[in-house]
């Protein structure tokens, strides 16, 4: 379903501006996209991508890095053109100025039409972990333990040592204004931060609340997740 609204943006719209995320969950609504492309002619031609975080201090083409990660499941696939997909740099020696281009690049294009998001155990989005402020935008954060322990499960890292301890990440405003949204939820991990997000007030405690009130945003959650 989410590959099917993000095809439908695209096609309504073929300079659309999609937001992405990586990790597990989003991963069969990229090769949806891949077969939508291959299979059903759409093209991704005039599309631009903006990417919510990245690990700080990994290169790119690190097998973690979140650059690489969208090369292999979904950029090198199709036909995006690469100068019109944006990862944040987590090699960037000037970090201030890395999270504010990011901005000014979505500023320039005209904001984000929808923007795809996962969400952590703990209800961060992006790696915006609980404490975050609504009004946050791109900038360095500290991970939390509990990022760096669901994020060295085996699926990514194979240790926590081998975590970087801080990322950029675009901020909870920078997706708020985002004008839909689109939050995938899988698996029973997700049970409790799905439940908080959207049956719990909005507070910077739980991050994906802060959603809450925005005037499209959608939350897709399988059985696992939503516990029905
Ligand atoms: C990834 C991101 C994170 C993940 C979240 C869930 O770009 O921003 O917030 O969406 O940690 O990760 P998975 O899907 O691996 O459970």
């Amino acid at each position: 379903m989410a590959a099917t609204l993000i095809a439908r943006a695209i096609r309504a719209r073929p300079e659309a501006v999609i937001g992405l995320a990586t990790g597990s969950t989003p991963t069969r609504c990229y090769g949806e996209l891949v077969r939508l492309h291959r299979e059903e002619g759409l093209s991704f031609a005039g599309v631009r991508t903006f990417n919510l975080d990245e690990y700080l201090g990994l290169p790119g083409d690190h097998g973690q890095g979140y650059r690489r990660f969208m090369q292999e499941q979904l950029f090198e696939r199709i036909d995006i053109r690469p100068w019109n997909t944006h990862v944040l740099d987590g090699m960037a020696r000037d970090t201030g100025a890395e999270c504010a281009a990011f901005e000014h690049r979505i500023a320039a294009v005209g904001g984000v039409d929808l923007w795809l998001l996962g969400i952590g155990a703990n209800g961060h989005i992006a790696f915006n972990e609980p404490g975050s402020a609504a009004d946050s935008r791109t900038r360095v954060v500290d991970l939390s333990a509990e990022t760096i322990a669901a994020n060295s499960d085996g699926r990514f890292f194979k240790d926590p040592a081998e975590v970087p301890r801080q990322a950029l990440t675009a901020g909870i405003a920078t997706i708020r204004a985002a004008r839909r949204i689109v939050l995938l939820a899988t698996g029973a991990g997700k049970r409790a931060a799905l439940r908080t997000a959207v049956e719990g007030p909005s507070t910077e405690s739980c991050p994906a609340s802060l959603l809450q009130g925005h005037p499209d945003c959608l939350f897709l959650a399988d059985r696992e997740a939503w516990g029905a």
